[in-house]
């Protein structure tokens, strides 16, 4: 791959403030193939959303190691740890998911995200709160992230306070999702990210083999316990499902929320808007997931035979990746694409992908971002940046500032 070639500068951390001219370039080509071996980058939003849901695109971690990308398979596999629902195709995948998914709202009882509302609130509340007298913030490190975490960590029944342990373990997790680490990754990064699982795992078989003693009202207890039609899991499967879900539930929405943030403050009428009006909440949430989305692409497909892309032949075994946020400004679907616009009404957006794999934790991270921006723009009194563009984090996947400055004259 040459310095210059578009699936590099994808990657490269010197364009993380500002990737969309990377992807205006890349949609010229919607069917981007520059190198043996290398992936198929598809950047337009029909061609993502048609495969997306296209059963000869797969997602199984080992077919991903079979078209060359070994360095994942090995994290993913390490600690006789199965790949996670993510990481798998029907039926498992469906199982899998079904199972968790009956975890977030056994039959028997309300589900647990809907009566959410007054706790996240409360969270929310006693962050801001905790700035205190301080006339400026790291909202990353004081709010973004810590507001995500306190919500996984109760919802799945992991203690709170354990999270500088587990934070040692999910870095390395994370850092290995970024096709550019994977590429660079040596041995000892591979045995390190494999460790990480190992620890973690171990770290949550401690958790639910408690919860399979005395069960509590969490979900780590029903994913052990299994109220569903499909039974209880194996305890590997409950490992797996709880090591994504941790990070998922975290990892995702700390950069949806800053994000969010460093949006408004560059749109300051849109924060005083949402200041007077918090209805407009769920929309500005919406297009922020288009305009700003915290999962930048998803380079983990491959094609289970050959397919006919734009009349591009995608061999069977290929690599693909699909450039959700290089979709959801592709003019060819919206308007004025470039423009954040909460107005929209046209607003199906790839923020959290689509097809069976669509985000499991959707109506949580909608409603912890909801709820933060608008205690954000109603608390702060005349918030503004500190540093425009922030310093972002490494990773091309998983994209947004690992800090963002907010000086503000009080507290409300
Ligand atoms: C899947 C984005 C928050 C759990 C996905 C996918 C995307 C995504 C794009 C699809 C990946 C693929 O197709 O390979 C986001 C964003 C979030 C967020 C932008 C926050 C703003 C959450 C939260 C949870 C969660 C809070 C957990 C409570 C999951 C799980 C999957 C997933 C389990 C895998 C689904 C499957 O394979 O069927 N997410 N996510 N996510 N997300 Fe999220």
């Amino acid at each position: 791959m040459t310095q210059d070639s578009i699936v590099r500068r994808i990657t490269d951390f010197a364009n993380r403030a500002d990737p969309y001219p990377v992807y205006r370039e890349l949609r010229r080509t919607p069917v981007l193939h520059e190198e043996e071996g290398g992936p198929y980058v598809i950047s337009s939003y029909w061609d993502i959303e048609a495969l997306l849901h296209d059963p000869r695109i797969s997602s199984d971690a080992a077919n991903l190691a079979a078209a060359g990308d070994d360095t994942l398979l090995q994290s993913e596999e390490t600690g006789g740890l199965p790949p996670s629902f993510l990481r798998l195709d029907p039926p498992e995948h469906d199982r899998l998911r079904r199972m968790a998914n009956s975890a977030f709202g056994p039959p028997h009882r309300p589900r647990r995200i809907d009566g959410m509302r007054g706790e996240l609130r409360e969270i929310v509340t006693g962050l801001i709160d905790g700035f205190g007298e301080a006339r400026e913030v790291d909202l990353v490190d004081q709010f973004a992230y810590p507001f995500p975490v306190t919500v996984i960590c109760r919802l799945l029944g992991v203690p709170r306070e354990d999270e500088p342990r587990f934070r040692a373990w999910v870095d390395p997790l994370v850092a290995s999702l970024d096709p550019e680490t994977r590429r660079e990754a040596d041995e000892e990064f591979a045995k390190t990210a494999r460790e990480a699982r190992m620890q973690l795992g171990m770290y949550l078989a401690g958790l639910a083999e408690e919860r399979a003693k005395e069960p509590r009202d969490d979900v780590l207890s029903d994913l052990v316990n299994g109220h569903g039609p499909d039974g209880a899991m194996t305890m590997m499967e409950v490992l797996s499902t709880s090591i994504l879900l941790l990070i998922a539930g975290h990892e995702t929405t700390v950069n949806l929320i800053t994000n969010g943030m460093l949006t408004l403050l560059r749109h300051p009428d849109v924060l005083e808007r949402l200041r007077h009006e918090p209805d407009l909440a769920p929309r500005l949430v919406e297009e922020l997931l288009r305009y700003e989305p915290p999962v930048q692409l998803v380079p983990q497909r491959t094609c289970v035979t050959d397919i006919e892309v734009r009349g591009v032949t995608i061999p069977k075994g290929s690599r693909i990746w699909l450039v959700l946020a290089a979709g959801n400004r592709d003019p060819e679907r919206f308007a004025d694409p470039e423009r954040f616009d909460p107005d929209r009404e046209d607003i199906q957006h790839l923020g959290f992908g689509s097809g069976i794999h669509i985000c499991f934790g959707a109506p949580l991270a909608r409603l912890e971002t909801q709820i933060a921006l608008t205690e954000l723009a109603r608390r702060l009194e005349n918030p503004r940046l500190v540093q425009d563009p922030p310093p972002y984090r490494e990773n091309a996947v998983l994209r947004g500032p690992r800090h963002l400055g907010i000086a503000f004259d009080g507290i409300r």
